[in-house]
């Protein structure tokens, strides 16, 4: 499958891009600036040399014309850079993993955007696509190691049942991750929300913290 990644410069996308490209998936890894998606990948290609194969530099256009495309940017720009490509988005499914916090000196706070979550707001930019959020609380520095897997479960919830279904499969294929399905798009907002109480257990306990769920021990697409 070719999934596309917007802000696929930053840690989160970057290390997506490494997980789903070692998965066996051709990722095109867009920017801003080609020039700096350009510089991301070789950076890939030269640690994963084997892994990273299958990735593309390119800029946030290119990358929304993948099958799947993520939203990888910070939270105030994703509804916004959403739209800027919504006519190559329009059908498809776009996997929102973005969070809306502020840091106030040690102190990580949610902040409500318009119309309850990130998720819901780039659904509203692009109503044509089929938006799922997930990955939010996946630590991203882990993520872009590939020596370790990211033991971790990942909530999905999403408005449609058949997009929710294609991003669990993915999240199925990043070794030790198990994807749960959260529910509808309404659940975005507190997925989202309860990040920043994660990033204040890393502050806290000096480490990355990373989410288990006890109790739900059969198939999670029964
Ligand atoms: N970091 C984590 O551990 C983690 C884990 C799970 C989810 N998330 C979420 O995933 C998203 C990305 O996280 P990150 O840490 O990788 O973020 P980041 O490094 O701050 O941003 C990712 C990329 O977004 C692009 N970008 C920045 N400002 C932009 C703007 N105003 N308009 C358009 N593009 C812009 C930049 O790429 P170019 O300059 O190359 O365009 C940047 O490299 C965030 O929403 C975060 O909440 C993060």
């Amino acid at each position: 499958m070719e999934i596309g990644i917007v802000g696929g410069t930053g840690p989160a996308g970057s290390g997506l891009a490494l997980r789903l490209a070692a998965a066996g998936h051709h990722v095109v890894l867009g920017s801003r600036s080609q020039e700096r998606a350009a510089e991301v990948v070789q950076k890939l290609h030269e640690r994963w040399p084997e892994q990273a194969g299958s990735i593309e530099a390119a800029d946030n256009a290119a990358a929304a014309s993948g099958e799947i495309v993520v939203i990888a940017t910070p939270w105030d720009a994703a509804w916004t850079t959403a739209k800027s490509v919504g006519h190559r988005l329009a059908g498809k499914v776009v996997l929102c993993m973005a969070n809306a916090l502020i840091r106030v000196g040690h102190e990580f706070q949610p902040l409500v955007p318009p119309r309850g979550s990130v998720a819901a707001s780039v659904q509203a930019a692009v109503p044509s696509s089929y938006v799922v959020a997930a990955l939010h609380h996946v630590p991203a520095k882990e993520l872009g190691d590939l020596a370790h897997p990211v033991e971790s479960d990942v909530l999905v919830c999403s408005d449609h049942a058949e997009a929710k279904r294609q991003c669990m499969e993915l999240i199925t294929q990043i070794p030790d991750m198990r994807p749960l399905d959260a529910g509808d798009l309404t659940q975005a907002a507190p997925i989202e929300a309860f990040t920043a109480v994660l990033l204040q257990l890393n502050i806290r306990y000096k480490t990355r913290v990373a989410v288990k769920f006890t109790g739900i021990d059969g198939d999670p697409f029964a």
